[in-house]
């Protein structure tokens, strides 16, 4: 074998490092399934210093990232580094030179992914992001390529590990939201600002990667209605517990009817759909589809390995391509959906109130939801003369008249606060 393909590698952190020892350990195995070796010749970084534990070619180590995506030696590239700028800016002129680039970047694809896959179009080379999404876990390519003959209806996702592991803590020991988190960034799986993780922004912007694929419609991490976690309580998870829920933080892209919707927030999930067994910082994706049905894709969602896999195997395909002078399937925007607004979506939701323990509060309560057309299915009392808890769970109801109902609420005689609200997804995820 001759070829040599030169690779140049934007990063060598967390996932760079791991794409550096796959490369190494795998050489002959790569080659063989290429047709050509696979050589890094430069690498990245920020801080020249920093010993990384890694054998790298002499002169390969370099602070000047735009040098390694001009390099003549260097025929493919990875970005691994992070952030919209400057890997969104080194990216575009990598396809420019006809450069096919791998990418983990989950924050840029989310925003300006349709756009660089149009450029990817246009230069003729393939622009691949298999691990931005749910890191190890093969999602990208199933819904791109395995699924092309086939109409997804949904897609339900538990898509960030440092959130599912923090509200699997809180279930199962019953540790503190603060000290849970602190364990997930002390086990490395939070970002470095962990208000991406628990906000929701992360998730959101993977959902935006997979509902651009499912709906073939761009979609922007932006667009994405967004819940985070940091105000589920101890109690939510109890109730959820007690009425044969887990509380997860969910990712939903759904079609309904010429729209689609896009959501994360924390849900009541019922214990027996196969996504409330997807414990600690594990990531699974849950798809429904017309003719295939439901499948689920579980794994390792983040970390230096798992990531790296999904990184060389979008690698492979792309020298692959190279060797042949081909590319990868284009990505389709045809269907072009617009999103529906949150407001206009229905589902079941549980409603918990701090109230005084009096007669005539729960009548109150309970014409206040009957004006906004919200039907309430289960009620009960929790707690003292004290301390009265009201617990609600309604029938399906529309998201806008359950919060114009909130809102009448938390203004209602004898509610002292409305303490939580969140969606309880009964009937497994109907829109
Ligand atoms: P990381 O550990 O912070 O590594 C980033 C690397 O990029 C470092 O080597 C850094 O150099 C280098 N870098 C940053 N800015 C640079 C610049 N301007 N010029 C040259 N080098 C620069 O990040 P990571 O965790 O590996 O994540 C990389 C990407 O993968 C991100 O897009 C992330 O969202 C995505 N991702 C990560 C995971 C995961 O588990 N970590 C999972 C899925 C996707 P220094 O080493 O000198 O600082
Ligand atoms: N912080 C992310 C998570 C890393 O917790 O899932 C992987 O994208």
């Amino acid at each position: 074998m001759n070829r040599v393909l030169r690779i140049g590698l934007l990063g060598c952190g967390t996932v760079g490092s791991g794409v550096v020892a796959l490369l190494q350990q795998g050489a002959d195995d790569i080659a063989a399934r290429t047709g050509a070796q696979l050589v890094l010749t430069r690498v990245a970084v920020r801080d020249l210093t920093r010993d990384r534990g890694l054998m790298l070619p002499d002169g390969a180590l370099t602070d000047d990232a735009a040098s390694v995506v001009e390099a003549d030696d260097v025929d493919l590239v990875i970005e691994v580094m992070g952030g919209r700028e400057p890997a969104g800016t080194l990216i575009r002129r990598a396809l420019e030179l006809g450069k096919p680039v791998v990418t983990a970047n989950k924050e840029l694809i989310a925003s300006e992914g349709p756009e660089l896959s149009a450029i990817a179009q246009a230069a003729g080379v393939d622009l691949s992001y298999e691990a931005a999404v749910a890191g190890a876990i093969p999602i990208i390519k199933p819904l791109k390529e395995s699924l092309a003959g086939d109409h997804i209806r949904r897609v339900v996702g538990i898509l960030n590990g440092t959130t599912n592991y923090v509200l699997t803590r809180m279930t199962e020991d019953g540790t503190s939201y603060e000290d849970a988190l602190a364990d997930a960034k002390a086990l490395g799986y939070a970002e470095a600002d962990p208000t991406a993780d628990v906000a929701g922004h992360d998730a959101a912007n993977k959902c935006a990667i997979i509902a651009s694929l499912a709906f073939d419609s761009a979609v922007h991490g932006e667009q994405v209605y967004r819940e985070g976690i940091e105000h589920i309580t101890e109690v939510d998870i109890r109730v959820a517990d007690r009425l044969g829920y887990v509380v997860k933080l969910l990712a939903i892209a759904s079609e309904i009817d010429d729209q689609m919707a896009v959501r994360v927030h924390p849900a009541f999930l019922p214990k027996e759909h196969p996504l409330a067994a997807v414990r600690d910082a594990f990531n699974a994706i849950f798809v429904e589809a017309d003719a295939a049905g439901e499948l689920m894709f579980y794994g390792h969602g983040a970390g230096s390995l798992p990531t790296a896999s999904a990184v060389v195997g979008d690698l492979i395909d792309s020298a692959r391509n190279l060797m042949q002078t081909a590319r990868g399937p284009v990505e389709s925007k045809h269907r072009d959906k617009q999103i529906r607004p949150i407001e206009e979506l229905s589902t079941q939701y549980f409603v918990l109130l701090d109230v005084d323990d009096q007669p005539g509060v729960l009548a109150e309560v309970a014409r206040t939801f009957g004006s906004f057309e919200v039907s309430i299915a289960q009620v009960w009392q929790e707690g003292d003369e004290e301390q009265a808890q009201l617990v609600l769970v309604t029938h399906r109801a529309r998201e806008g008249d359950l919060r114009a109902c909130a809102d009448a609420l938390a203004d209602s005689p004898g509610v002292r606060r409305v303490a939580s609200v969140m969606r309880v997804e009964s009937e497994v995820f109907d829109s």
